[in-house]
């Protein structure tokens, strides 16, 4: 775990140990290495083996409005506050299609909306960047949506300039870089689940701090939030929590 910690930054100390064990092992037994430090030491030296790990560690399965009545839920929170522009951070936005869905959302209730994307993984960044995706990231998106955001192009549908344009995209670490402040809005959704309880706690605590008073966490369908209260973040809609107001 040091080895990789330090070949690439990410520690693996803070994710679940069972899941992560389990796919690093079978990566490893897969390339014929008996233990750990044959592999590790092999990583060293091979960056295609590298990239290998970092791609099955960081899990960059994702799709546009993932589970869509929860972006219902968002939608009508965000139309009742009616901020603009709206400042928004996507954290763990792997291939891009949830800071995307979000521009989507504003667009159609005429918010402006300034979303800053972030992932560990350099490589998904770069397929958010060209906003390319095949059909079966679009599976949740209506005729209309596709009609209105997409263009086809070979490959499947490429996401309007107007929309991209909202999103910048930048490589960030939840775990060592520091956060922003003053936010409306923080989308951070299946990302949590991998990670220890402390790695968890101390990743909440930060977001409640880069939040502005009101401002919403919404998170993934599977990750009620547990002892957040001390945080002062209370739910207000399945996953979806609201800073409270200051004093
Ligand atoms: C399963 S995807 C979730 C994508 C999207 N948020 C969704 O719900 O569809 C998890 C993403 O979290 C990223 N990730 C994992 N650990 C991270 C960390 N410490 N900091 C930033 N991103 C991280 C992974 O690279 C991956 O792209």
């Amino acid at each position: 775990m040091e080895h990789v910690r330090r070949l690439t930054g990410i520690d693996l100390n803070s994710y679940k140990r069972p899941q992560m064990e389990r796919r690093v092992t079978h990566l490893r037994d897969r390339r014929g290495f008996s233990n750990f430090s044959a592999y590790a030491a092999a990583l060293a030296r091979d960056a295609s083996l590298l990239r290998e790990l970092v791609d099955r560690v960081t899990i960059q399965v994702s799709e546009f409005f993932r589970n869509p009545e929860r972006w219902d839920d968002l939608r009508a929170r965000l139309k009742a506050a009616a901020i603009t522009p709206l400042r928004a951070w996507s954290a763990g936005c792997a291939n891009g299609e949830e800071p995307y869905s979000l521009a989507v959302l504003c667009a159609e209730l005429g918010l402006d909306i300034d979303i800053w994307a972030t992932d560990l993984d350099e490589r998904a960044l770069q397929v958010a960047a060209r906003g390319v995706y095949p059909p079966r990231a679009l599976v949740n998106v209506s005729p209309e949506r596709l009609a209105r955001f997409f263009e086809p192009v070979s490959g499947g549908w490429q996401v309007d300039t107007a929309i991209r344009r909202r999103v910048r995209l930048e490589r960030h670490n939840l775990l060592s870089d520091p956060y922003p402040h003053d936010l409306d809005l923080i989308v951070c959704r299946n990302l949590l689940i991998y990670l220890t309880e402390p790695a968890k706690q101390r990743i909440i605590a930060g977001f409640s701090r880069a939040l502005k008073p009101g401002g919403h966490l919404f998170v993934g369908s599977t990750e009620q939030l547990i002892g957040i209260h001390p945080c002062g973040l209370r739910l207000v809609a399945p996953f979806i929590y609201q800073k409270e107001a200051e004093g």
